[in-house]
């Protein structure tokens, strides 16, 4: 049985305890109702309310909605704020100034404190040092980080004097970064000599300088360059500079720059249909209004809480729940450096024991392979760690088989712990739909219903609403602080990628296909309806990976790139290629492969390597010359092809490519 199968027959169903329910910020499922019922009954006044309980205004909002331009909307427009003034200015002079705020755990178990009064003086003097390089509001900053305080600081000092970060993960190739400098027209980069992952000391400075000599970067004028280990890295004389040199003399205090709530506190990128990542513009005032709350509702987050999302900065789970979230919710939250499996697969375990974590939040694809771990060494099991601190789990990315969540609910959460599996997207900004831990009963491998105000629906092509129990979908039909805004300098894909005319141009399509349980109305994702992949929770466009391939124009001549179902990983790569030189089998075959998935990791980024490369000397095309994918997705996965193939012109190659490589 496939995974969306066994989620489709699940019935087990979780209430949350007693004892939960009543401890809980909303606390049982008519909390939950009434919240939904608040929204329907005054939409504004419900986000109006929200948004004035929950972030501190140096200018207060007179108008809540703007829908006078849809889709391009507006909220608390005339409201002015700063979000780091929100994340660590409004804790001084209450409890929480001498609260842990970071407990980084690096690489090799080395582990280290700031408290919020101490964060607020670094990111202070790192917003002073960015100004004292010219860099001012309104400006466009690469961040290329690893995991760590100095990603967060440099992220929460750009909000802090205006400017709009772009965060690059550090997984991303040269190319990757080039591509966003030049879109975003970014001033400066901020970037580490090395990163530390399982052991291992990685350049990142060598890739920006790789980038930046690709030529049209001439905006950039200051590279900033955090010194991680004592290796030296080339600098470029005028341009890098040490964070030590830049740091020096730089006052702590810095007045944080009121901004208008629509202003862009970050773009971020992310893989759609075509084969150019989308720059996904955020708003500061709705966008942190949804971070910070959905901390609370979704998290529970109280006073006593360690967090933990496992998530890199560079990626919008990163965003919403490490750099702005619990900052702006006033939590004490783990960073850790490394990878799961080093220097074992019990790292995750360990680590929860070790710093008490009550609040875990990670993928579906590290549950699953440290399921597997766990499995084939019992000494990296979690039972070998007290796991007692536990209060709430997570999952974000990717949908999860019930196998896995039974793992996680019983090995990791000692059938204790609700799991809030969290359904979102870098345009939502943050969760949209998701069970709350004291409310929600929950069923495995679903993401249960829509937070309050988040008008999420299931439609056919022309909008209209599918009835429970069959597919169709996911949209959301009202709009929500915290959604994208626009792709960064292209409002045309904007609006054709996310507010179909077919729907009437106002509702946001989310990519996605859904179904609602008959009895229940839950959802339950049942993935991406476009061209885009979901590869370990990473979204990659099937567009972008085949402009790659055939950008290696001494080989290929075509490729066509499909996913397919993948025990671990969710979904893997499969690549179809044409070569611009006899087909190739055995040994050569192999070899060829290799040098298309070292390409492919060159040009995007590692994650991005096909995993199954198949060589044909054609690909399977309509008369009308369109590649035939649905077939290639069925090759992919092995089936029996019983799709019509008379219209071929050779159907051999249906062979030619049933073989791996
Ligand atoms: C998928 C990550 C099922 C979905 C926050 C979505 C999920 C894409 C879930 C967005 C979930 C995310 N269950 N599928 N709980 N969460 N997805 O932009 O296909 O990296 O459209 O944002 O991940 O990926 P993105």
């Amino acid at each position: 049985m496939s995974a969306i199968e066994s989620v489709l027959v699940e019935n087990r169903v979780f209430p949350p305890s007693e004892a939960t329910i009543k401890a809980a910020r909303i606390s049982g499922m008519p909390a939950y109702e009434a919240l939904c019922k608040e929204a329907e009954r005054d939409f504004e006044g419900f986000w109006a309310r929200l948004a004035r309980e929950n972030l501190q205004w140096t200018r207060p909002f007179t108008k809540t909605l703007d829908e006078s331009n849809a889709p391009f909307y507006k909220w608390f427009e005339d409201g002015e704020l700063n979000a780091s003034a929100n994340c660590l200015d409004r804790h001084i002079g209450t409890p929480v100034e001498n609260k842990t705020a970071i407990v980084f755990e690096s690489d090799d178990g080395q582990v280290s404190r700031v408290t919020y009064k101490e964060l607020l003086a670094r990111v202070g003097q790192f917003a002073n040092a960015l100004k004292a390089q010219g860099i001012r509001k309104g400006d466009r900053v690469i961040i290329y980080m690893p995991m760590g305080v100095e990603g967060v600081v440099a992220m929460q000092a750009c909000a802090r004097i205006g400017a709009t970060h772009s965060v690059v993960f550090g997984g991303f190739s040269a190319k990757s970064i080039h591509e966003r400098v030049i879109d975003a027209g970014a001033v400066a980069v901020v970037t580490a000599n090395y990163q530390l992952r399982g052991g291992k000391e990685m350049g990142l400075k060598a890739i920006v300088d790789e980038a930046l000599a690709m030529g049209g970067c001439d905006s950039v004028k200051t590279v900033f360059v955090y010194m991680r280990t004592p290796t030296a890295c080339n600098m470029v004389a005028g341009r890098d500079k040490t964070f030590d040199e830049v740091l020096k003399g730089q006052p702590t205090e810095c007045k944080p720059e009121p901004v208008g709530a629509e202003h862009p506190l970050f773009i971020l990128y992310t893989s759609g249909s075509t084969g150019k990542p989308k720059g996904v513009q955020h708003s500061t005032g709705g966008y942190l209004l949804w971070s910070k709350l959905t901390m609370d509702w979704t998290f529970d987050l109280k006073p006593q809480d360690l967090f933990w999302c496992t998530a890199d900065i560079g990626w919008i789970t990163g965003h919403s729940y490490v750099a702005y979230g619990p900052l702006a919710a006033g939590a004490t939250q783990l960073i850790f450096e490394g990878i799961p499996t080093y220097p074992h697969s019990g790292r995750f375990w360990q680590m929860i024991e070790k710093h008490k974590v009550s609040i875990f939040y990670t993928a579906p694809t590290a549950i699953r392979s440290l399921i597997k771990a766990a499995e084939t060494d019992a000494k990296v099991h979690p039972k070998n760690w007290d796991l007692t601190s536990l209060r709430i789990l997570g999952t974000v990315g990717e949908p999860i088989n019930p196998e896995a969540w039974m793992w996680y609910y019983r090995n990791v959460g000692g059938e204790r712990c609700p799991i809030v599996d969290t359904f979102w997207q870098t345009e939502t900004g943050g969760h949209v739909i998701t069970p709350l831990p004291g409310a929600t009963p929950l069923v495995p491998g679903s993401c249960t219903l829509p937070l309050p105000g988040i008008m999420a629906a299931i439609v056919d092509e022309a909008g209209h609403d599918i009835p429970n129990g069959s597919g169709g979908m996911l949209v959301i039909k009202r709009p929500w602080p915290s959604m994208i805004r626009t792709i960064w300098g292209d409002p045309e894909r904007f609006r054709k990628s996310y507010f179909p005319e077919e729907m009437g141009g106002r509702i946001y399509l989310a990519g996605d296909g859904a179904v609602r349980d008959a009895k229940t109305g839950y959802f339950r994702i049942t993935g991406r309806i476009d061209d885009v992949l979901n590869v370990s929770g990473h979204r990659l466009g099937t567009m972008e990976i085949e402009s790659a391939l055939v950008s290696k124009t001494d080989l290929v001549a075509e490729a066509a790139v499909v996913g397919r179902p993948d025990d671990l990983t969710g979904e893997a790569v499969c690549a179809f290629v044409v070569l611009k030189r006899p087909r190739p089998t055995g040994e050569e075959a192999k070899k060829i492969a290799n040098e298309l998935r070292n390409w492919v990791a060159k040009e995007i980024g590692p994650i991005a390597k096909p995993k199954d490369i198949r060589f044909g000397e054609n690909l399977p095309k309509t008369r009308s010359g369109k590649i035939m994918r649905r077939l290639l997705r069925s090759i992919a996965k092995g089936e029996k092809i019983t799709q019509d193939v008379t219209t071929l012109e050779n159907p051999a190659i249906l062979d030619q490519l049933s073989e791996t490589n």
